[in-house]
């Protein structure tokens, strides 16, 4: 038997006790008539002692030899210690060594397996295993399962069937490219690797399964940044004979239930509002809704008072800075460089302070009279001692970059409280966009949502203006989830195809099985797909979240340690028939 106990369990009560553990040596202080070595695995650290008078003789040599991360085998009794270690919880007592097994050497880690490592990321991802062995990592994966075990057990209980859908299909449009796995047996054709199971799940209500879910990895070949990776899992979920109050009540319900058992707080309704008002409010339809700030429309207040950089603009727009009203010339000067660079791209910014004693000064003093700048405090709903910052431009361009600064004054703040959840749906999403580039409208969610049942008839003639029955949950800024009300009927389906501008020939070819299903009864359905490693950081008080996934890709999508992607032998790319395909050598 390797152990009795794990490194994590034994306390005062233990004493006299004679046990057996394993693990591995987190590190050794040598006397050199002691020696003190912490032994750790998943559990905890227990303190070994080595006495050169009270452990036996070869016992007490050996242990003088043993390094970091050797895996290590140990008999002995427990005992008090000396002085208490409150920052472990075995930190009461010692073990005192009687027997000692290697179990296996190491050699010495490329950097310190401690919370406060000296790894840098790329050096810790190369030895991902050795960086699981450190506590903060190990504790972000127990914390992960913990979660899906919650998910399962609640939509379990709720009557969902857990089903698995297969990842060798055919393109899924989710909006990013296809990872495509070559066929050896279909020579010169090829698989798309799921962006999602969104295809299949519909055939499964179609299959009259009513409630699924699957914890599943879904693939996208798209630009990575902290919250997205090449592969990721999804929470994905579908109903039958549901309307859109009825899938947002379920979620909400599952959502408010993992924040409870996860953080201990409990949220009221979730609160809900409209696309178009997400991105005049906060000019983002993903807002972190933990701070306001909430944009004030200013054009019927701004325009026309001779002031040309508002006149010849489309929006004028505005956020109260909390508090701000004190920032020196300096620091106002620092946040018009800010907006000015070229990630952002405003041309500037008009400040107004709203002084303690009611007045304003601004950067627009000879343009604007006071009471016209105090209807702009009234919109932007500043206070006394509060900053304005405008910035005028194309509507959609000037909200992007309020947005932006709106979020880096937040941060700079402090606003961003990571142990504050904020959750909010954002519904009435626009079925369609024009894409400026391919000429082409795109689905906002993907080509299979339904529009709003009273706009169809809108579909002919002023499409943009369609909604969608589409919703997204937002989580502290964050997208954790998205679904929509799905189109059951065939002829829909076909005009909505129509419009995203496949041929009848291409969407019988790409989703001819979708469209044959509908012909056989398919039920009124819709649902959902939360990012479970988004829900998982943000729960965990963080956005970055390669930090809860086990093995994952770097920013250029590669996994360092196992070196994928990689290229092919010869052999393997004639049997796959790749050879043959212009551009391979
Ligand atoms: P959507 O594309 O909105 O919807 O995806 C659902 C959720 O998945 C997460 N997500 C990602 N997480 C990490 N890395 C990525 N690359 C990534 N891409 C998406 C987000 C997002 O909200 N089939 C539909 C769902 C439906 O309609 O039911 C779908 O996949 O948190």
């Amino acid at each position: 038997m390797y152990r009795t106990h794990d490194c994590g369990s034994l306390r005062l009560d233990d004493i006299n006790q004679n046990v057996t553990l394993s693990g591995w040596v987190q590190k050794s202080r040598n006397k050199g008539f002691i020696v003190w070595v912490d032994l750790r695995d998943r559990y905890g650290i227990t303190q070994l002692v080595f006495d050169e008078k009270r452990s036996p003789n070869n016992v007490f040599e050996i242990a003088q030899s043993i390094g970091r991360e050797f895996v290590i085998q140990v008999k002995g009794l427990v005992i008090e210690r000396e002085s208490t270690n409150s920052a472990i919880s075995t930190g009461a007592i010692e073990v005192l060594v009687n027997e000692l097994n290697i179990l296996n050497e190491s050699i010495t880690p490329p950097f310190t397996l401690e919370d406060n490592t000296d790894g840098g990321e790329e050096l810790r991802m190369q030895y991902r295993y050795l960086d699981l062995r450190r506590n903060s990592v190990k504790e972000k994966l127990i914390f992960r399962s913990k979660i899906s075990m919650e998910v399962r057990n609640y939509l379990t209980s709720a009557g969902f069937i857990d089903v698995e859908t297969p990842f060798l299909i055919k393109s899924t449009p989710e909006g990013a490219r296809d990872f495509v796995v070559p066929s050896r047996m279909n020579s010169g054709e090829f698989y798309a690797l799921p962006q999602s199971p969104q295809t299949f799940k519909q055939l499964l209500m179609i299959g009259g399964l009513d409630k699924y879910f699957q914890i599943v990895k879904c693939f996208r070949d798209e630009d990575l940044r902290a919250d997205r990776q090449p592969e990721f899992t999804q929470i994905d979920c579908e109903m039958a004979f549901v309307e859109q109050e009825d899938i947002l009540n379920q979620f909400e319900g599952l959502t408010r239930h993992l924040i409870k058992e996860i953080t201990g707080i409990e949220i009221e309704r979730f609160p809900k509002i409209s696309y178009e008002e997400a991105m005049k409010k906060y000019g983002n339809d993903k807002p972190d809704i933990r701070f306001d700030m909430l944009f004030g429309e200013l054009n019927d207040l701004a325009k026309g008072k001779g002031f040309s950089i508002f006149d010849c603009e489309e929006l004028v727009a505005g956020i109260a800075v909390p508090d701000a009203a004190a920032y020196t010339r300096k620091e106002i000067d620092g946040l018009i460089d800010w907006v000015k660079r070229p990630q952002i791209g405003a041309k500037g910014l008009v400040w107004v302070k709203c002084n303690n004693d009611g007045t304003y000064k601004s950067s627009v003093d000879r343009f604007f009279n006071e009471t016209q700048i105090a209807s702009w405090a009234e919109r932007t709903g500043a206070k006394s001692g509060d900053l304005i910052l405008i910035i005028s431009g194309e509507t959609k361009t000037a909200r992007k970059q309020l947005s932006a600064l709106r979020m880096e004054l937040a941060e700079r703040l402090n606003l961003r409280d990571p142990k504050v959840f904020a959750p909010l749906w954002i519904t009435d999403f626009p079925l369609l966009e024009w894409d400026e580039e391919t000429q082409c409208y795109n689905a906002m969610h993907h080509p299979f949502t339904a529009p709003k049942p009273e706009q169809i008839d809108l579909l002919k003639t002023d499409p943009i203006n369609v909604k969608a029955n589409a919703y997204d949950l937002v989580l502290n800024g964050n997208e954790i989830g998205g679904g929509s009300i799905r189109i059951h009927n065939q002829k829909l389906q076909s005009e909505i195809f129509a419009l995203l501008g496949f041929s009848k020939k291409e969407a019988k070819e790409q989703f001819g099985f979708l469209m044959n299903a509908f012909e056989y009864g398919a039920p009124p359905h819709g649902g959902i797909a939360f990012g479970l490693d988004r829900l998982v950081a943000i729960l965990g008080g963080e956005e970055t979240i390669r930090d809860f996934i086990a093995f994952p890709k770097n920013n250029s999508g590669r996994d360092v340690m196992i070196d994928a992607p990689s290229t092919l032998s010869e052999t393997q790319l004639e049997e796959l028939s790749l050879k043959k395909l212009p551009n391979i050598k």
